[in-house]
């Protein structure tokens, strides 16, 4: 229990952002929001409405907020992926406490100095690697650190990405441009690099990936089919169909905005007609890949294979981790220990955890985390900047790894 309230201010009211604050509802007595910054004048009204703030503490870009000087213990910053680093290191500068949304930032010079710029400061800097406050993955470690099962010795580990989460989030939607966002190992996965390399006592000390944009792009566009999936042709017949995704699956629509009086079929309609998501996959501006694996060697000589698919209907994360006494066997929904030589071998059902709001209370749970690691000073704390970066020197050294075509020795100097 935190001794007094802490004070926040939410810097971009989105998607995430609205996770976060669904622990500032259920906790007023623990934290209370100051303030918001977000350009979209329904988000951020929703959100001032919600917290009862006064204009004053309202904003449509951090700039402002930060010129205004507003008393706060801390902001969470869950803006859009090339705005992490400029209001990351204004908060360190002001002397803020900052959540900050993953990936720290788009390169590692940034996350580097955001690193240093905390340290110098003294403030808390978390990374929301929340899959270190998931029950799966924390029992995972658990057992891993248990050492029952030996040491480790190798882990093979898939982050199936699933064919619609894929089109709408890296294909059509705002994570699909490395400029404006990151390359997908740095943006999705730099989740699943972080809690392998948590599960580990060493670092990587070498790294190679391939992977490319093979199948979204114009040159494999269907003959007939157009620019809309609305106005498409072979629209009937496309596995990747924006109609059928958003109008008739309804799936993947929670973050459209609906106006106050407007309704969601309406919304969905328009955003088919003329908005970002109602496009041809085969014609969008994306860039980033579509399949990737990549390679670790840690220092200690464990090894470890990492693909990343997205033509598949599964959107889970299936982690085998092989150790001298045993092997560990999951895919969220089921946990298979296994020891070599007791005969013991037991499944853990995990299967009621999935599509559990909050990441299954891994989103409140970095929430609370952070509020104590504010109280006592970032002591105990799991995802600070320190340790989350080294997820991301692995991602973009293999990104390196992966335009270059080498095998990169990872620096820690
Ligand atoms: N931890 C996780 O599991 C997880 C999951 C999904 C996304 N993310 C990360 O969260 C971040 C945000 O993603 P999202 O899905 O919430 O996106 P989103 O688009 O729903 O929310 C981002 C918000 O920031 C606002 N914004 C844009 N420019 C701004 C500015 N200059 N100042 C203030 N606000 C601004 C946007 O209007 C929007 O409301 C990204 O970095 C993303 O990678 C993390």
């Amino acid at each position: 229990m935190n001794e007094r309230q802490i004070s926040v201010v939410v810097i971009g009211a989105g998607n995430r952002a609205n996770k976060y604050l669904e622990y500032v509802i259920q906790n007023r007595q623990k934290v209370k929001l100051v303030g918001v910054v977000e350009p979209v004048d329904l988000r951020r009204e929703r959100v001032a409405e919600e917290f009862n703030l006064a204009p004053s503490n309202c904003f449509t870009c951090y700039e402002q907020f930060f010129a205004a000087k507003i008393q706060a213990d801390a902001v969470f910053i869950c803006t859009p992926e090339d705005k992490h680093f400029e209001p990351c290191m204004m908060a360190i500068d002001a002397g803020y406490n900052v959540l900050l949304e993953k990936p720290i930032a788009q390169s590692l010079d940034e996350c580097e100095q955001i690193r240093q710029a905390a340290n110098r400061r003294g403030v808390v800097v978390a990374v929301c690697h929340i899959l270190r406050y998931h029950p799966y993955f924390q029992k995972i470690k658990q057992i891993v650190d248990s050492g029952s099962l030996g040491q480790i010795i190798s882990i093979n580990h898939t982050a199936e990405i699933n064919l619609d989460r894929m089109m709408h989030s890296y294909v059509r939607g705002i994570f699909s441009n490395e400029q404006s966002s990151n390359p997908l190992l740095v943006a999705k996965c730099c989740h699943d690099i972080d809690f392998l390399l948590w599960l580990c006592s060493s670092r990587c000390k070498r790294v190679s990936s391939f992977g490319s944009l093979n199948w979204f792009k114009e040159k494999n566009a269907p003959l007939g089919s157009s620019a809309r999936c609305v106005a498409c042709k072979v629209e009937s017949n496309c596995p990747y169909s924006a109609v059928d995704l958003y109008r008739n699956r309804k799936e993947w629509i929670a973050n459209f905005n609906v106006p106050s009086g407007g309704c969601l079929e309406d919304v969905i309609e328009q955003e088919l007609l003329s908005g970002r998501y109602g496009r041809c996959v085969f014609r969008c501006e994306n860039d980033v890949v579509d399949h990737q694996v990549v390679n670790l060697e840690m220092e200690d000589g464990v090894t470890m294979s990492i693909a990343v698919n997205a033509f598949t209907r599964d959107d889970c994360r299936r982690t085998h981790i092989k150790l001298t006494n045993g092997e560990i066997d999951g895919d969220e929904r089921s946990l298979r220990v296994r020891h070599f030589r007791n005969g013991e071998d037991y499944v853990l059902d995990y299967s009621h955890l999935e599509g559990q709001p909050f990441h299954a209370g891994a989103d409140l749970n970095i929430v609370d985390a952070f509020l104590q690691a504010i109280s006592s000073r970032g002591e105990g704390f799991c995802s600070d900047i320190a340790d989350a970066i080294e997820s991301h020197v692995v991602c973009f050294n293999a990104e390196r790894s992966r335009r270059e075509g080498v095998t990169v020795d990872i620096n820690w100097d």
